[in-house]
């Protein structure tokens, strides 16, 4: 076994060590907004059955925003001080031509972190552009090692093209790879620790999530399938040793190392440990609707900012400042009660 180095690369706290001056975007309850994720497509090669329904209908082209759209917009928030950006989706790198928008978003000055969320497939063709596009650190989504069960989990995904994704990753020499896992009860709690058995012989961090209620879908009741961090953290603990850690990338992960191995394991716990109060984040789905909360429906339209005004960036500017006004305090998510954000995850960003 290695011992746990002091420290490892990547995993910096660089959005909450940036003076809170710099950023022009505070809410009503004090929150300094340094952090957007942007969902360039909600269109995805996979079905997860936690975040689409078998049957989703896709956002017709017409309604994207553009590529050229999507960067003067990233371009607005980083003159408001964000120095951090996160390309989603949907699958972002199903996109056509997606790799530009990483290229230009890469070169906008005051940005700090560019990251990404991929359910992998595509990396196996595109790990290294987005590498050379200026992508630092890159989170996988990885639910299952158990072909069958990563099949009926993702509806029709293929595991190989995964994990040939995920060396394909590696090998492209990124600061930090995550593997994110979404932990159902009778569908996948029993891997846990394989999957941080896997991401520690990978060199990768790992984060767990509680699933949310966002959407109605058909497949399984979502409270019965809720499995707690807590769970997952005590049978962590029957085969590694796990030191709380303080560290963070200024995202809603708690973390933790395996002692035996370094590795880090952070949990997303949306259920169980809230996380509004420290909130720095805003979301733009890929038709331009500004969100200011994940589990809420306050919104901002963008698009319509754009369209109207094109190359205004002061427009755009003062549109985004304004919304902070209308972030809301935190998320009210119920497991028991019908989903209340209809709003599946692949559209509002993951
Ligand atoms: P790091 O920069 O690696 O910390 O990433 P992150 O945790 O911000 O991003 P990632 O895309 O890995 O997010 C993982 C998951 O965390 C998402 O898919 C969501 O399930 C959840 N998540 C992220 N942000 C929020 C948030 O603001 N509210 C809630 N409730 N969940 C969130
Ligand atoms: N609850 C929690 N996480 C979700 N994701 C998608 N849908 C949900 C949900 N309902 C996660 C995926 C992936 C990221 C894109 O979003 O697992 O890590
Ligand atoms: Fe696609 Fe990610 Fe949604 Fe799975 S969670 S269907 S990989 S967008």
């Amino acid at each position: 076994m290695n011992p746990v180095p002091e420290t490892r690369p990547g995993l910096l706290a660089v959005p909450d060590k940036m003076p809170y001056t710099q950023s022009m975007l505070i809410d009503r309850f004090g929150r300094h907004v340094t952090y957007v994720r942007i969902s360039v497509t909600d269109r995805c090669d996979f079905r997860c059955v936690y975040c689409m329904a078998e049957d989703m209908v896709f956002v017709p082209r017409a309604q994207l925003l553009t590529l050229e759209e999507l960067a003067i917009i990233a371009q607005a928030f980083t003159e408001l001080g964000v120095t951090k950006i996160r390309i989603t989706g949907g699958e972002p790198l199903v996109r056509r031509n997606v790799i530009k928008l990483f290229r230009d978003i890469g070169q906008l000055s005051g940005l700090i972190e560019l990251v990404t969320t991929t359910n992998g497939s595509q990396l196996p063709r595109m790990a290294r552009d987005l590498k050379d596009a200026g992508v630092r650190r890159i989170n996988i989504s990885l639910d299952s090692l158990d072909p069958d069960k990563f099949r009926r989990i993702t509806r029709v995904g293929d595991l190989n093209k995964v994990l040939a994704g995920i060396d394909a990753a590696i090998d492209a020499g990124f600061e930090l790879i995550k593997i994110n896992a979404v932990v159902l009860k009778n569908r996948n709690h029993d891997e846990v620790a394989d999957l941080v058995r896997f991401a520690s012989g990978k060199g990768m961090d790992i984060s767990f999530i509680e699933e949310m209620p966002l959407g109605v879908i058909g497949d399984h009741d979502r409270a019965e399938a809720y499995y707690s961090s807590d769970q997952i953290r005590t049978e962590l603990e029957k085969t590694f040793t796990l030191i709380p850690t303080t560290e963070s990338t200024g995202g809603p992960a708690r973390y933790y190392r395996i002692q035996e191995t370094g590795t880090r394991v952070g949990f997303i716990s949306p259920h169980s440990h809230n996380f509004c109060e420290s909130c720095n984040r805003v979301r733009l789905t890929c038709e331009g609707r500004l969100l200011l909360c994940l589990g809420q429906e306050h919104s901002v339209d963008l698009r319509h900012v754009v369209r109207a005004h094109p190359g205004n960036m002061e427009k755009l500017k003062q549109a985004i400042r304004n919304s902070m006004m209308i972030k809301p305090k935190g998320h009210d998510f119920n497991l028991q009660a019908k989903p209340v954000i209809l709003r599946y995850m692949n559209v509002t960003g993951g």
